[in-house]
């Protein structure tokens, strides 16, 4: 298969390839997505084929309004305040479904469904003229990190897919939060560029899912199981730019290759000969940057190490984290077991 790169001029193009249950890529300002008409079940099912994603992980229903989601869900008051505060834009709330609304190959089977409507104003167009939401889980291969820009969602779906919407880099660069509003409490189930700050004043009181699921459980966000965000290196995650001298002479002893992926600040200080690439210049920036930096090494595959900037877990550092501590497996450089 053919995969055809559409743009603002030919976005009907890509409408029609939905209509006819193809699968189609689309910007979103937090990552790319993989979309199809979310009420056609063959058309899901190519987006779980595509992937290579396991059946158990539902997907989200991705909308350009609220009316549309009065059709499958009921909108609490407290879903209702945030839709009015936060669409369009990074928030994905999950809600109760009407029975039947949604075909269980979306939902995985659940009585609830993640929805979302995105800042983007070519996606919007693309729903709005394919007639119906489409499902977007993002537009990576199973285990991958999201893909930020059409040549990331190329890399991995390439004759996979029949066509990519280009609108450039995603801007926030990590996936939208996940708000789950079928509980009593307001419950965060991935953080991401809304952060609790910004939601308490508006639905009160939310908790935060941090429980790390053992084997036999069901997580909240079956998604949130899977290894996730993988470079082909071991990631590391240096904790503080103090540390990042003494973390280079650690990898250099260890006669890998390796790469440093940091902010500006930090790569500024350092021997120009080393392999990097730049985060750019603060917290937000290296948000947008994480998953191109993280594609990048795969394209060295000699470097075997990547030495990746570490922030404050607070605000939209707490959705960068979340994602590195994912691309690391957990591992931080600790300057004692260094010497
Ligand atoms: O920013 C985003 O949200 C991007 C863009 C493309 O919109 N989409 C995205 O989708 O990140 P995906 O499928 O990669 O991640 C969605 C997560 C998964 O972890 C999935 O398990 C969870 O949402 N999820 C979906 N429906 C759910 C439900 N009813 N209850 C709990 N978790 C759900
Ligand atoms: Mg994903």
């Amino acid at each position: 298969m053919e995969t055809k790169i559409f743009t603002a001029d030919t976005v009907k193009d890509a409408a029609a390839l939905l209509k006819a249950g193809e699968l189609v890529a689309f910007p979103t300002e937090t990552v790319y997505g993989l979309g199809a008409d979310a009420t056609n079940e063959s058309a899901v099912r190519k987006v779980y084929a595509a992937k290579g994603r396991p059946s158990d992980n539902p997907l989200i229903v991705t909308v350009a309004d609220v009316a549309t989601v009065e059709r499958f869900a009921t909108i609490t008051p407290a879903a209702r305040k945030l839709m009015d505060r936060f669409w369009p834009g990074s928030l994905t709330i999950i809600l109760p479904i009407k029975p039947g609304a949604l075909s269980p190959v979306v939902t995985g089977g659940l009585q609830t469904a993640a929805f979302r409507n995105p800042a983007n104003a070519l996606t919007r167009e693309l729903i709005a003229e394919s007639g119906n939401p489409i499902v977007g889980p993002s537009a990576n291969l199973s285990g991958k990190p999201s893909p930020t820009t059409a040549a990331h969602v190329m890399h991995d779906m390439k004759g996979r897919i029949a066509g990519i919407l280009d609108d450039g880099p995603a801007k926030v660069g990590v996936e939208s939060t996940i708000i789950d509003m079928s509980t009593d409490t307001p419950t965060i189930l991935r953080p991401g560029a809304v952060d609790e700050e910004m939601l308490e004043p508006v639905v009160g009181t939310v908790a935060s899912d941090k429980h790390k699921v053992g084997a036999g459980e069901t997580p909240k966000a079956p998604g949130m199981k899977y290894k996730h965000y993988a470079p082909d290196a071991q990631v590391v995650i240096v904790d503080h730019e103090v540390d990042f001298p003494a973390a280079i002479a650690w990898a250099t002893a260890s006669g890998h290759d390796f790469g440093v992926l940091a902010t500006d600040p930090v790569l500024k200080g350092l021997d120009d000969t080393l392999t990097t690439y730049s985060l750019g210049k603060d917290l937000q920036a290296a948000t947008a940057n994480l998953f191109a930096g993280l594609r990048y090494f795969d394209l060295h595959p000699t470097v075997k190490v990547v030495l990746a900037e570490g922030f404050v877990a607070e605000g939209l550092g707490a959705a960068y984290m979340n994602r590195l501590e994912k691309s690391a497996g957990g591992e931080h450089f600790s300057p004692k077991a260094a010497q």
